[in-house]
């Protein structure tokens, strides 16, 4: 007899607008990374797509009244309306044993574009509330996320007491109301600080040390935040 295990799925979104970004760079380096590591990788670059990041009541189906965006979205879950982009998002979502989301800090929070992913694609009835609940009862429980960015201020600026403080504060939105409220597991962050200040050597040496934080994370000892 034979057992067989399927390769675990990573789920990579992706928000940059320049291939040639450090951002992109890091992101490619994580992709390569976690195959190696033996999962099937799957990435959404969301400008290469030209990913629409605006809910609006245009994509759903006719609403009677007032129009409340959670109710419809868990309306189009139950009756199969859903819309095509958003669907197929969402089952990639949902295929995924982890979520890595990569991007540039864009006013102390993730680019429009990728908020405007997580408006869209974590739909209630889909990945929280419905038949599901919150946070450890929601959709996404066992499974793992992490996020993966650069920022253009130095780490001293993001430590307490820095010009910007700590960078924990800022991600709270990100990490308990968003991951963590649809069921993930939150990794600790993998931060390229400050990359257009790098010399080529240190950009060489950044991209190395996301690649071993990654293949940590590939090997199930990454660490969780809080
Ligand atoms: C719209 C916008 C907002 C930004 N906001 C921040 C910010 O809040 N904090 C910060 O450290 N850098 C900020 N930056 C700088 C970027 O984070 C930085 O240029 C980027 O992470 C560098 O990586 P890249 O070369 O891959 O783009 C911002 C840049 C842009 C374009």
């Amino acid at each position: 007899m034979s057992t067989f295990t399927a390769a675990p799925t990573a789920l990579i979104v992706h928000a940059h607008p320049e291939p040639q970004s450090f951002s992109t760079a890091q992101m490619t380096a994580a992709a390569q990374c976690l195959g190696d590591a033996g999962y099937r990788v799957d990435v959404l670059d969301l400008y290469a797509d030209g990913w629409a990041p605006v809910l609006a009541r245009e994509e759903f189906a006719p609403v009677q009244g007032p129009f409340k965006p959670q109710a419809e979205q868990l309306r189009a879950v139950r009756e199969g309306t859903l819309d095509a982009a958003v669907r197929a998002h969402l089952d990639r979502l949902l295929a995924a044993d982890l979520l890595v989301l990569s991007f540039p800090m864009w006013w102390f929070s993730l680019p429009a574009v990728l908020k405007g992913w997580v408006d869209r694609v974590f739909v209630m009835g889909g990945v929280f509330g419905g038949d599901h609940g919150l946070f450890g009862d929601a959709a996404l429980a066992g499974k793992r996320a992490m996020l993966l960015f650069t920022t253009g201020g130095p780490g001293e600026s993001f430590r307490p007491g820095g010009a910007f403080g700590p960078m924990d504060d800022f991600l709270f939105h990100i990490h308990r109301g968003m991951l963590e409220f649809v069921g993930f597991q939150v990794l600790e962050p993998v931060i390229t600080y400050g990359p257009a200040r790098m010399t080529d050597q240190e950009r060489a040496a950044a991209l190395e040390a996301v690649r071993e934080s990654v293949a940590r994370v590939a090997a199930d000892a990454g660490t969780t935040v809080g």
